[in-house]
């Protein structure tokens, strides 16, 4: 599927979740024991950004009233993790490594590539909602630096040319999503 519009970033207002979402929320809260459910917390965030794109604060809510815990225990582990988007963000979320390794071998380099490339800031998202681009802290994949995450998958030794490979492949749907 090609990228047309700016339709890909998710904005749409938060109307709860769907059955499944909410079936699984239920399953992983059953793993822990009574008064240890906020244990689902990062299992629970994880299934609630897959479902909406990224974690609104009502999105959030919703998980602290599952589990029954306070929004801001929600917010701290939402906001410490980098994996987690607290704002909306495109398609598909660069996560460049800028962690000591990867810098060694030029991911700064790579950084400013992409911001150029893309038109965006670290942060930003294209006009297209198609791409955001965020820096994060080691991947664990050191051994193959300069590494960049996106949308789970792992893209390593980077260079430009491989940088623009890759933006030609999701812009064309080489990669799915
Ligand atoms: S330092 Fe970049 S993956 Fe470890």
């Amino acid at each position: 599927m090609k990228i047309e519009s700016n339709s890909n970033q998710n904005t749409a207002e938060f109307k709860g979740f769907s059955k499944e979402t909410l079936a699984k929320f239920d399953e992983i809260k059953n793993h822990f024991p009574e008064g240890k459910e906020k244990s689902a917390i990062i299992r629970m965030l994880h299934l609630a950004q897959s479902e909406i794109g990224w974690l609104s604060t009502e999105g959030m809510d919703a998980v602290a009233k599952i589990l029954n815990i306070q929004t801001i225990e929600v917010y701290e582990v939402a906001t410490f993790y980098t994996m987690f988007h607290v704002n909306p963000v495109g398609k598909y979320v660069f996560e460049v490594c800028r962690t000591g390794p990867c810098m060694l071998v030029g991911s700064d380099k790579i950084i400013d590539y992409i911001q150029e490339k893309l038109n965006i800031k670290v942060g930003g998202t294209t006009a297209d909602g198609a791409f955001t681009l965020k820096t994060v802290e080691c991947l664990g994949a050191c051994g193959y630096a300069p590494v960049l995450q996106c949308n789970y998958k792992f893209h390593e030794n980077l260079t430009k040319e491989k940088v623009d490979e890759l933006i030609d492949a999701y812009r064309s749907g080489i990669i799915e999503n």
